[in-house]
């Protein structure tokens, strides 16, 4: 019965079920018109149904925490909780600045993966991922035969724990490149240590709890950079469809040039304005299970346009990923009975792995009864 119950399929899964189209590839050709396969149904189109409350909304923002305040004292740790608690309840979505990153890393992150999607064709097939683990040079998210794509190539590759990472499904070109990941990859983690330790906080948790319930020191870590070749029609389709992140937190690096992350609020979608330097801070459906849904992770897609491609690399901050995630003791009360059902990360996964991004309907189906 254990077996029958695990069997998701994609144990048997070692290839994708159709041949690989680059959309890079489809880009440079210059067509003038996007394959069938790449054209969303009306209602999902950027432009979308806007009686559905899909138009984009321009004067809202999200929220900027500054987080130099956690360095002023009792009075600016308080502030920055606050303002933390308050982003995290009304959007799910905030930029952080003074976040202790340096930007010059910041830019050498974007240039040595513009470069890495600048390289010949072969040098990058040497990469091409499978959707068994789903490292390296990737255009696809989940394996369903014939389904509609999204307009983008990644590149998805594992930091944490250790027996994940391996050098040899990292890029060898261009050549600063597994020096830069590397390095890149020790200051997110700190900086997303530090955004552990304010959300905890800020559910009204002791300051290490949220660490503890994601595992301690054996949390996961991965990156996915996104790839947003020009597009001749970007009314037609996405860079990325709706989805929430299925982990725990995610730490975005966006392209410094170029807009296309939007973000659902109250049914429309709003366009991130990136501030300069900052990061792109989303929560993760794990951390709407862990805290009951006191947070919800927040569902947002990505536009793509004719002028200029887009580049963005996303961290993912996820929990121990054998570890049954489920609401913790103390946000759950007679008036907040438990939303959810433990589930490991590892199992969660699965599911957008296999369908690939489709809104918020795996959190959703979580939902105890
Ligand atoms: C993601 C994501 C947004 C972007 O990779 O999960 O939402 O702007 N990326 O590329
Ligand atoms: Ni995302």
């Amino acid at each position: 019965l254990q077996t029958v119950q695990h069997d998701t399929g994609m144990d048997r899964l070692q290839e994708w079920s159709e041949p690989i189209v680059r959309v890079q590839s489809l880009s440079e050709s210059g067509a003038t018109v996007i394959p069938a396969r790449y054209v969303k149904p009306p209602s999902e189109r950027p432009g979308g149904d806007y009686s559905s409350g899909s138009g984009d909304r321009p004067g809202l923002r999200i929220p900027v925490v500054d987080l130099g305040g956690l360095a002023e004292g009792a009075v600016g740790c308080r502030a920055v909780i606050r303002a933390v608690s308050d982003a995290c309840r009304e959007w799910g979505f905030f930029q952080v600045v003074n976040h202790g990153v340096n930007p010059v890393l910041m830019q050498q992150m974007r240039e040595v993966w513009r470069e890495f999607f600048y390289l010949p064709m072969e040098e990058k097939q040497v990469y091409a991922n499978s959707p068994k683990t789903y490292e390296g040079y990737g255009s696809r998210l989940g394996v369903e035969k014939g389904a509609i794509l999204d307009w983008g190539d990644y590149y998805f590759l594992n930091l944490l724990p250790l027996s994940l990472k391996n050098h040899e499904k990292w890029p060898l070109l261009p050549n600063s490149c597994r020096e830069t990941i590397e390095e890149y990859g020790q200051e997110l983690m700190k900086l997303c240590g530090l955004l552990m330790r304010v959300l905890s906080l800020s559910l009204g948790l002791d300051v290490g709890q949220l660490q503890d319930a994601f595992g301690g020191d054996d949390v996961g870590a991965c990156v996915r950079v996104n790839y947003y070749p020009r597009c001749p029609q970007p009314d037609l389709t996405l860079g990325l469809s709706a989805h929430s992140d299925p982990g725990g937190l995610t730490v975005l690096l966006a392209d410094e040039r170029v807009k296309g992350l939007q973000v659902r609020k109250d049914g429309s979608w709003v366009t991130v304005q990136p501030f300069p330097d900052a990061f792109i801070v989303n929560i993760g459906d794990q951390i709407q299970v862990l805290s009951n849904a006191t947070y919800k992770s927040v569902e947002h897609r990505v536009m793509v346009n004719e002028a200029a491609e887009r580049v963005s690399v996303a961290f993912f901050y996820n929990p121990k990923s054998d570890l049954p995630i489920g609401p913790v003791r103390e946000l759950v009360t007679p008036e907040h009975p438990p939303l959810y059902s433990p589930m490991t990360f590892n199992e969660y996964r699965l599911y957008i792995r296999k369908v690939g991004p489709r809104g918020k309907s795996h959190v959703e189906s979580l939902k105890a009864n």
